[in-house]
């Protein structure tokens, strides 16, 4: 009989010390602020906001980094999908803890929709705009619970929503649980995630479905205004049209309230950058930097104009980056290759610039492993991640815990583990390009400081807890893994 594995993980162990209120005679509350805005510019990379600096030293980006701290050398998680890439932010985890690997990967103990749980144990969990009403639809009533993967809890079968599905709490359900409010836009209903474990980390979420609209960069700039209407909005303590309520309507302006931008990830992936030694700017990703730009610079102006400029800390983090920059090292190899160069049955594979590989029986690590690497060269693989480098490079255990692959590969820099050819980059993996992310904060109070020393995007969730003023400590992840707020905010 199987009992979910996040139902037994949720004894977090308490923090062995007071490690997040800093040096002694550090008073939090002195510096706390009332709000925190949290954007993911999705696909950023932190070489974009030197790009972008230097191509507009005027631009609001390059304003907010005047008094700001830039992290040059923030990686998001590995791998380093959206969700957790988002959930490294707002849990400060990574998927050994959270659970959360992908937005379609597997678990041992899960069961397909509407199988109420019989049959083998063992069935891919997908979050996406499949599990919506209608993904045709910018707005069809959110997710259909008849789509999503069932588990047994506590003997009993049940569907498993995106938030269920995470094993920490996140920074919404912090901030919430203390009566401030709290909001969050993103691209798939299934971003029902950030509300955690227990679905009351939201006052208000804002989930358009981008799998309706087209895939081009204007099409998307469209798209991402809707998000950008919403903080607008929220900001004023409105809630729009089409926004789900959880807890709400918002009565005030959230402290804690967020989002993400989709166009440079489109642009990046269907035209990329400049086939030259810079990898520059090609005009598509002007486009979508200038929009974020102009975007980011409409949500100052909108906090200066309400008075709460100077109470909010803005957050620029992206959940992940996007592989190759240099479109020479671009290449694809089919999925079903490295499925088959395992040479052993294959439960699942989550294939993208990266590949997690399930097996149907656990004894066959070795020989899969061997038989991928006697063929690097054919998969185009840099590395076969499994057994005790596996564990040892923080990814957690597959023998004890149901979510974490048998195998991980990372494949050469630029290769692309699909049959499609119509995106030049993708996001997902291992790589430098896909993992080291733009990473700033910015409030008229702050002076100029930038860190190189290198930092995970995990230091974000600690750091709004502490720039709220509220113990680090009560996020679960952050404690497990003992993720530090980031350097500027000791
Ligand atoms: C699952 O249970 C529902 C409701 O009891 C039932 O309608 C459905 O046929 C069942 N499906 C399977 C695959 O057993
Ligand atoms: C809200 O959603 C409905 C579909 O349910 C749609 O017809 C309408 O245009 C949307 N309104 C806005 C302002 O997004
Ligand atoms: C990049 O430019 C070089 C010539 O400088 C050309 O040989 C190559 O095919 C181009 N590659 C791509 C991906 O456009
Ligand atoms: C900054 O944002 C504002 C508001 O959207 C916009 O009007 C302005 O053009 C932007 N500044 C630059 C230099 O792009
Ligand atoms: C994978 O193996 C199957 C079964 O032998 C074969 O039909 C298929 O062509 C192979 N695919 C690739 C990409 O090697
Ligand atoms: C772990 O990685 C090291 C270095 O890449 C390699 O030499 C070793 O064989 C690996 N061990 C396993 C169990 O894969």
């Amino acid at each position: 009989m199987a009992t979910l594995f996040f139902s037994l993980i949720f004894t977090a162990a308490a923090a062995p010390h007071d490690w997040h209120h800093g040096p002694p005679g550090y008073h939090h509350e002195a510096n706390a602020y009332k709000h925190v805005v949290a954007i993911s510019v999705d696909g950023m990379h932190s070489s974009d906001v030197t790009k972008w600096v230097a191509l507009s030293p005027n631009s609001n980006i390059s304003k907010l980094l005047q008094t700001g701290y830039e992290y040059t050398d923030a990686w998001t998680s590995a791998p380093s999908d959206s969700f957790p890439g988002s959930l490294a932010q707002f849990t400060g985890a990574t998927p050994k803890t959270t659970g959360v690997w992908y937005d379609d990967t597997w678990d041992r103990t899960f069961y397909d929709p509407g199988s109420n749980c019989t049959g083998p144990a063992g069935a891919e969990v997908v979050y996406d705009e499949t599990k919506d009403y209608d993904p045709t639809q910018l707005f069809s009533g959110g997710i259909a619970p008849a789509n999503l993967p069932q588990a047994l809890v506590n003997g009993k079968c049940q569907e498993i929503y995106p938030h269920q599905r995470l094993r920490v709490n996140t920074i919404f359900e912090v901030v919430h649980s203390k009566g401030l409010q709290t909001a969050y836009a993103d691209k798939h209903p299934a971003y029902d995630l950030v509300r955690g474990p227990s679905g009351t980390g939201l006052t208000v979420g804002y989930f358009p479905e981008i799998a309706a609209v087209a895939n081009t960069v204007a099409a998307t700039i469209a798209y991402d205004q809707l998000h950008v209407d919403a903080w607008l909005d929220w900001i004023k303590a409105a809630t729009p049209v089409n926004t789900t309520v959880f807890d709400g309507p918002l009565t005030t302006t959230p402290a804690l309230f967020g989002g993400n931008f989709q166009a440079l990830s489109v642009a990046q992936k269907t035209v990329g950058y400049n086939n030259d030694s810079q990898s520059s700017f090609s005009p598509a990703i002007v486009r979508a930097m200038s929009f974020v730009d102009a975007s980011i610079g409409a949500v100052v102006n909108e906090l200066a104009a309400t008075g709460l400029l100077e109470d909010t800390l803005i957050v620029v983090a992206s959940k992940h980056g996007q592989a190759p920059i240099d479109r020479h090292l671009y290449g694809t190899v089919d999925p079903q290759l490295i499925t088959n160069l395992t040479g052993v049955p294959v439960a699942f594979q989550t294939s993208d610039d990266i590949a997690l590989i399930f097996l149907e029986n656990a004894a066959d690590m070795a020989t899969a492993a061997a038989n991928l690497r006697a063929h690097a060269a054919e998969g185009k693989i840099r590395s076969v991640i499994w057994g005790a480098n596996l564990t040892a490079s923080g990814f957690g255990d597959p023998a004890t815990d149901p979510a974490v692959p048998n195998i991980i590969v990372q494949p050469e820099l630029g290769i692309i583990y699909t049959n499609s050819h119509a995106k030049v980059a993708e996001h997902g993996g291992l790589s430098s390009d896909d993992r080291q992310v733009a990473c700033f904060v910015s409030n008229p109070r702050l002076r100029k400081q930038v860190f190189d020393d290198r930092v995970a995007t995990t230091q974000v969730g600690p750091t709004v807890l502490h720039a709220l003023g509220i113990q680090s400590s009560l996020l679960q992840g952050a404690v497990k893994e003992g993720t530090q707020v980031l350097p500027g905010f000791w």
